[in-house]
């Protein structure tokens, strides 16, 4: 691939498939701008294979092929998204795991200047999405990442019939008690437009 395309990362966890779909959808928003080339990474499982339900297991099989995430997918990258469902109205132990391994990459400032925006997936409507997504931020900016979110110009933000994740922060979908509610339209393409605008700013940036 020619080295000045604009290099984006969709970095994320998931254990029940919603993030991965949300995932999924950034990267096409990504992919919608000219000259951008998208990666898709998971960060690495801590829960023991023997600990998996049918649905973790299920899920962890379709998810199978897309690579993990190491130091060099972020050297490499202008613009990364960071998916991680909400624990607690936090990020996961998955995610902060990951960056936890990123010291040496700010001690030589290799993440300042690249944008990020984040993305998550909570069972309830008021679980935590807006408090995983702005915690989620602190840590890039310790990394002097160039945060963004998902403006009101777009519109889908405005709706809540059906309940509907997004928010000016970033993209985020409702689960469920179960889980089992995969992300609506209106989730998808509000996931969509996060990955179009960091690789949008990325761009100019680069
Ligand atoms: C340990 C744990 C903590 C969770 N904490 C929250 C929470 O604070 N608020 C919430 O609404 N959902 C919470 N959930 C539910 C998940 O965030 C939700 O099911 C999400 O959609 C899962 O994403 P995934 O399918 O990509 O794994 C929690 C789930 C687990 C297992």
């Amino acid at each position: 691939m020619s080295s000045n395309r604009t290099k984006i990362l969709v970095v994320f966890y998931s254990m029940t498939g919603n993030v991965a779909k949300l995932a999924a959808a950034v990267a096409q928003g990504a992919n919608r701008v000219p000259d951008t080339e998208v990666r898709i990474r998971q960060v690495p499982e801590l829960i023991p294979k023997e600990k998996f339900n049918e649905v973790m297991a299920k899920v962890k099989q379709e998810l199978k092929d897309i690579p993990i995430a190491t130091m060099e997918d972020l050297e490499w990258a202008n613009g990364i998204a960071f998916g991680t469902p909400t624990r607690f109205g936090n990020m996961s132990a998955q995610m902060k795991n990951f960056i936890d391994q990123t010291g040496g990459l700010w001690q030589k400032g290799a993440l300042v200047n690249k944008v990020a925006g984040i993305f998550t997936s909570t069972s309830t409507q008021h679980g935590g999405q807006e408090s995983t997504i702005l915690t989620s931020m602190v840590p890039l900016f310790h990394h002097g990442m160039i945060l963004v979110g998902v403006p009101f110009s777009e519109t889908r933000l405005f709706s809540i019939d059906p309940v509907s994740g997004g928010s000016p922060y970033g993209a985020s979908s409702v689960s469920g008690p179960g889980a089992d509610r995969a992300p609506i339209e209106n989730e998808i393409e509000i996931a969509k437009t996060l990955g179009k605008r960091i690789a949008n700013i990325a761009k100019k940036l680069v």
